[in-house]
């Protein structure tokens, strides 16, 4: 077998696997997997403005870059990831192994809506405008007064905007943060 022919399987087989990854996902949650560049990590830091005793909920984690982040930013504060499609979920628990276990994470596997939120004082999302829109309703009932949410790209449109911020390089996943405060 030539070179060239193994490079052409092996390409395929790094298709097949990213086209199974993309598809668990989207059929799991109805969102895909899709990561938020590494570069756009310290605006969503900044935006989440998080304090020592500060406890944040990462909606869809996906990968875990977000969660994992933010926990090594804010060493007190304790950070959680919560996915439910099994090949994001994968890849958040090992790189939360890889960051050496950080003891102020949890990557949980678990639906969003029927996470507790109740001791949530942030919350990160990247996900569609019709889950903020239910995801909405939920705030309202379980987080705590003056909990924050910052949401990558889609508004809660029946919520009062706190903040807007573009992204200081912005791209077709990431433009905006847009941060409420509940
Ligand atoms: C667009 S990705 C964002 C990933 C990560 N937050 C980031 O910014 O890099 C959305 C993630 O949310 C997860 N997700 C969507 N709906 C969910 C649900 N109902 N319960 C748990 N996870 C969900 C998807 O599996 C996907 O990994």
């Amino acid at each position: 077998m030539t070179l060239l022919a193994i490079l052409y399987i092996c390409g395929l087989c790094i298709l097949l696997i990213i086209l199974v990854l993309y598809l668990s996902s989207l059929t799991l949650t109805n969102v895909p997997f899709l990561s938020l560049s590494r570069v756009k990590l310290p605006d969503i830091l900044a935006a989440l403005d998080m304090h020592p005793e500060s406890v944040l909920y990462e909606l869809g984690c996906g990968d875990g870059r977000v969660v994992l982040a933010t926990a090594k930013a804010h060493t007190a504060a304790k950070c959680v990831g919560i996915e439910y499609a099994l090949a994001p979920l994968l890849l958040a628990r090992i790189n939360y192994f890889r960051a050496g276990k950080p003891h102020n994470v949890s990557i949980r596997r678990q639906n969003i809506f029927s996470t507790d939120l109740t001791e949530a004082t942030h919350v990160f999302c990247f996900l569609y405008p019709h889950v903020m829109v239910k995801l909405h309703k939920k705030f309202q009932r379980e987080l705590p007064a003056g909990a924050i949410v910052v949401s990558c790209d889609f508004e809660i449109p029946t919520m009062l905007l706190k903040q807007k911020i573009p992204f200081s390089k912005p791209s077709s996943l990431g433009r905006t943060l847009y941060v409420y405060e509940y």
